[in-house]
């Protein structure tokens, strides 16, 4: 089923294969997106979905070096020219709005941009800086009530954008540490206002962030990544977590975004996150389903076949592979990661793997 077209609300994909959004920091200093990155995403446009490497939705997100923005009108012409380059090539991309939050630098930041959080205390972690290597992570401001209302405006103005880009659709980042989840977790978000102190409270930020994004773009359009149970920028498992997200799938099911796209990075060293919960979580949803993390050929078609998953995600196979579906197809051998690439800027590691006919 892996070579199958979808239809994703209305949005004809070629095949199930989802390309997972993955940070690489190829922008400028400037957070704009570069020349390279149309060309990296433009050789992958024939899986049936691209989701865009972590953009931020305004300039405290900015806290990684080189990441994209997407939030003025430079970062509108930038992103279009890499959009229009996949259309051209017959694929599809989503933009994955991602604001840092807590887990960021000052160094990192844009002049007036400050770090922020559920609560004004640092993450016990380093953050790469291009200026001074490794810092420590900021201490965040604690946002208020009304500064919440604020970021949630900047989501939804932020997708607007994407959509004047030529973006197919907008993945908000639930998952991995960063500010929508920051207020997900409990280890986190310990406030004792209307965002924090019950499941419905720490809910409350992502429910906004979704609404305002389905009344800005579309609920057809709006999809988000979530990842319970990860331990990603601090965050890990907490008393009642299962039933908060419960709570959270029946809200996005009200919404009726396009999808839910569940994370599990136990192939990279995270607990595991327990079968039963994800067939839960999927059934509670009931909407579009996309499974990411460690995925292979097989185990991705034995989702599909099974109901498990509507789409597959994969992350470093398509990082080191720009000929991944024609490789998946030819049942070939992947090029292998590089590690040490992942990160840097330029074309090394990055726009330079080989196709398979060269390889
Ligand atoms: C270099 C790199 C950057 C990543 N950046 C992001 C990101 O910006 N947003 C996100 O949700 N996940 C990010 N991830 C996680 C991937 O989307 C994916 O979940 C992970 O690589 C596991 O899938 P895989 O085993 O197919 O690689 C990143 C992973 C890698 C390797």
């Amino acid at each position: 089923m892996l070579f199958k077209p979808y239809d994703l609300r209305g949005l004809s994909l070629r095949n199930r294969m989802v390309m997972a959004p993955m940070t690489r920091n190829r922008a400028s200093v400037d957070h704009v997106p570069s020349l390279i990155m149309v060309d990296y995403y433009a050789a992958r446009a024939d899986i049936g979905l691209i989701i865009s490497e972590g953009t931020s939705p305004a300039p405290d997100g900015l806290g990684y070096a080189r990441i994209p923005g997407l939030f003025n009108a430079e970062h509108v012409a930038a992103w279009k020219s890499v959009t229009d380059a996949v259309h051209e090539n017959g694929g599809r991309i989503f933009v994955q709005l991602m604001h840092t939050g807590r887990a960021s630098a000052a160094a990192n930041l844009p002049a007036g941009a400050r770090s922020v959080g559920p609560m004004a205390e640092a993450m016990a972690d380093s953050i790469f800086t291009d200026a001074d290597g490794m810092q420590p992570a900021d201490v965040p401001h604690a946002l208020s009530e009304t500064e919440i209302d604020e970021v949630v405006a900047q989501y939804a103005a932020s997708a607007k954008l994407a959509i004047t880009a030529g973006f197919d659709g907008v993945e908000l980042h639930g998952a991995n540490g960063y500010l929508i989840e920051q207020f997900l977790n409990a280890n986190v978000n310990r406030r004792t206002d209307g965002y924090g102190g019950s499941a419905a409270a720490r809910n409350r930020f992502a429910i906004e962030i979704v609404t305002a994004t389905v009344a800005a773009i579309g609920a057809e359009r709006t999809g988000i990544r979530l990842s319970p149970y990860g331990a990603f920028n601090h965050t890990g498992a907490f008393d009642g977590i299962e039933a908060q997200y419960l709570e959270l799938a029946r809200a996005l099911t009200s919404l009726d975004i396009a999808y839910v796209h569940l994370v599990n990075h136990a192939s990279m060293g995270a607990p595991e996150v327990p079968g039963s919960f994800v067939a839960t979580l999927r059934e509670t949803f009931g909407g579009v389903f996309m499974a990411s993390g460690g995925l292979n050929r097989e185990s991705a078609e034995r989702l599909l076949q099974t109901g498990a998953a509507d789409l597959v995600a994969f992350g470093r196979p398509v990082l080191a592979n720009p000929d991944f579906v024609s490789r998946m197809e030819s049942n070939a051998e992947l090029n292998a990661p590089d590690f040490a690439t992942f990160y840097t800027p330029g074309e090394k590691g990055y726009s330079d793997y080989p196709v398979l006919a060269t390889a």
